[in-house]
């Protein structure tokens, strides 16, 4: 099956817009299969920046059909602002272009203000989430309470649904929360008016789509979002997003069978970064950490907030290899690294005086590791104008090498900035 699957093999924010936006190019589907508008994938075409927080990052091609597939919550004042803002930039021409499964879950305002009403009432001890209403949402599906996508056409139902729905979440907001209800009235107007923007963009049955396209050999990308270690089952729980963000998800939330990928593509940035509460063994505080925060521009595309710094984690990346079954690596942001004299790469923890070479799963242990590092060499030169592996300095390519070694993995693709033409291709991505 000519399926690409491509997951954060981090804590999200690796680079997979990109990444999907210059892979997109050679697709001809791109499918998002869960998460919501808790993502953001930044794109930099000609020097514009798009960010993108639910429409899949092939939009920018637009012979390439972008699919939103079932697993995914539907911020229905998110996604049409992206579309406005798209079509006003004229890259959506054709609703064609885009299209939205009828099996979404529908996120609202009353899960915005319980995600944030919640967080609140957490104070330090909360997860630190995005705001979007993500948990919320799904819990929602999972409670066989969730307005789907396709509910939106059958204005009966969706007011039946609305106000059962509102019953549960304005008590909530206003007895255990103490902050403000929402209106019904004024919240069904508002979704009608919504619904009527997307309504070009119905597709149903998604995957029927996605099934059909891959039966007849064309080029599907599956697009996921956030990062392994946020994975609500396999992540640093509770410190997770409330999806499953490793590859087997992009079956589940297509609805296509496991033999639809034949590659899996571990978006892997050549540090670490963090966004939110929750263990981060090489962590780095002080001066380096902040110095590869803003030379990364590390600030979240949804939130704006500061993300955490720190080095490259070999054990954490090769859980993320064994959970997703990672078959290639992207390697992303490498000329953030130039102008260190010495790079870490940790190899190994050290948990109650003992080196152990496996992530360990309970979050209170990994909080407690310190990571064994080995130092590499650096490089000085400025790379983001190297436009071929062997044109980068030597020890960029032993920094990659080392990687790829430790991994046991390939790397196919070496980032050297955001523009498409900052990609190092070692390896053609369909073959
Ligand atoms: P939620 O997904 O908004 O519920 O947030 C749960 C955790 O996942 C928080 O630590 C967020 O910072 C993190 N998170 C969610 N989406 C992203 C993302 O796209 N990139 C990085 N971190 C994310």
């Amino acid at each position: 099956m000519p399926g690409i699957i491509v997951v954060g093999s981090q804590w999200g924010d690796e680079g997979k817009g990109k990444v999907i936006d210059v892979f997109s190019a050679q697709s001809d589907f791109v499918v998002r299969y869960q998460g919501g508008a808790n993502a953001g994938h930044t794109l930099v075409v000609n020097g514009v920046k798009t960010v993108l927080h639910l429409v899949p990052s092939g939009i920018l091609h637009p012979k390439t059909t972008c699919v939103i597939a079932a697993g995914v919550v539907l911020d229905l004042e998110e996604v049409v602002n992206e579309i406005r803002s798209l079509r006003e930039a004229g890259l959506i021409a054709n609703p064609e272009q885009l299209k939205i499964s009828d099996q979404c879950t529908v996120l609202l305002s009353y899960h915005r203000a319980i995600d944030q009403a919640r967080e609140k009432a957490l104070g330090k001890e909360k997860i630190g989430t995005t705001g979007r209403g993500i948990g919320p949402a799904y819990e929602d599906r999972a409670a066989r309470k969730a307005i789907l996508f396709g509910d939106l056409f059958d204005e009966a139902k969706l007011r039946a649904k609305l106000e059962e729905a509102l019953q549960e979440k304005n008590f909530l907001l206003k007895e255990y929360y103490k902050t403000e209800p929402i209106d019904a009235e004024q919240l069904f107007g508002r979704v009608r008016e919504l619904t009527k923007e997307l309504a070009p963009y119905r597709a149903k049955d998604a995957s029927i789509l996605v099934h059909k396209a891959l039966k007849d050999h064309k080029k599907v990308l599956f697009e996921g979002a956030q990062g392994t270690m946020l994975d609500l089952l396999h992540g640093t729980y509770p410190y997770v997003t409330s999806s499953s963000t490793i590859a087997g998800s992009a079956f589940i939330g297509t609805g296509v069978g496991p033999h639809a990928a034949q590659k899996i593509v571990g978006i892997t940035k050549a540090y670490t970064t963090r966004v939110g509460s929750g263990p981060f063994p090489t962590e780095l505080h002080g001066d380096l950490g902040e110095r590869i925060r803003k030379e990364g521009g590390e600030f979240g595309a949804t939130t704006g907030r500061a993300r955490r710094t720190g080095w490259l984690d070999l054990v954490a990346l090769k859980y993320a290899i064994r959970v997703n079954g990672i078959t290639n690596i992207a390697l992303m942001k490498l000329d953030i690294l130039s102008g260190h004299d010495k790079i870490e790469a940790c190899t190994a923890y050290r948990l109650d005086g003992v080196e152990i070479k496996e992530l360990p799963t309970n979050t209170a242990d990994l909080s407690r590791v310190e990571p064994v590092y080995k130092s590499l060499t650096g490089w000085k030169e400025d790379i983001s104008q190297v436009r071929a592996i062997n044109d980068l300095p030597q020890a960029a390519r032993d920094y990659i090498q080392f990687i790829g070694n430790e991994l046991a993995t390939p790397i196919d693709v070496v980032s050297v900035g955001p523009g498409r033409e900052q990609t190092l291709w070692i390896k053609p991505l369909f073959n």
